[in-house]
């Protein structure tokens, strides 16, 4: 599936303000685009963790998923004065039950381009995450990461609970 239009995976009512009003001058927050293939936005990815080498096609399959559950997925991006993206990050909405059928926001997959860290773009995409789980009416927002940036996120105004675990599905069980 092809689009001749870009696509904004959600509405910008979504936008905090003022994060926009504290970037750096041309530089833009917004909702993850259709056409961000073309803008970097898997390169920022790789400053994070291994992406993996898709096609456009497969990009755009992966957003138009998204863009259906766009009341759960919540990818943003910051761009520079010439449209490339240099910090994206995600929010997903989880429904449970407890919590009187709460709302959970967790938030995944920062990133700041290589050359663009330490202008707190990593602050405003956390900022501007925070804003939407708080829109949504999340009664809370986590996340998970590495020793190394509990500082950064502790500046982002968390703090550290809990013990993260995780299991890897070996291979032989892995299904699609
Ligand atoms: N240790 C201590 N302090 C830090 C660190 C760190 N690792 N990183 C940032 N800070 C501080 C900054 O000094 C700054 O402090 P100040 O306000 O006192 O000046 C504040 O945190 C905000 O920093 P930013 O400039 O917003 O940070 P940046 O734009 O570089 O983004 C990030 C930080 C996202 C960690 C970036 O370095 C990055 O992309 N790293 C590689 C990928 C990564 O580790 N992503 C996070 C994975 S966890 C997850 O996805 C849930």
């Amino acid at each position: 599936m092809t689009f001749p239009s870009d696509l904004t995976l959600f509405d910008d009512s979504l936008l905090d303000p003022q994060v926009q009003a504290a970037l750096p001058d041309g530089y833009t927050l917004r909702a993850l685009r259709s056409k961000d293939y073309e803008r970097g936005f898997l390169d920022v990815l790789k400053v994070l963790t291994e992406v993996g080498h898709q096609t456009e096609q497969e990009f755009l399959d992966r957003f138009m998923y998204m863009y259906k559950h766009n009341d759960q997925y919540h990818t943003i991006t910051i761009s520079d004065k010439n449209d490339k993206i240099v910090a994206v990050g995600t929010i997903l909405v989880e429904r449970k039950f407890v919590h009187h059928n709460g709302l959970v926001g967790h938030i995944e997959d920062i990133a700041v381009d290589q050359h663009q860290q330490g202008k707190k773009l990593g602050l405003r995409i956390i900022q501007a995450l925070k804003y939407i789980g708080a829109r949504r009416g999340c009664y809370k927002v986590i996340l998970d990461c590495s020793e190394k940036n509990v500082p950064f996120y502790q500046k982002c105004g968390f703090q550290q609970k809990e013990v993260e675990m995780a299991w890897y599905v070996p291979q032989e069980k892995a299904r699609l």
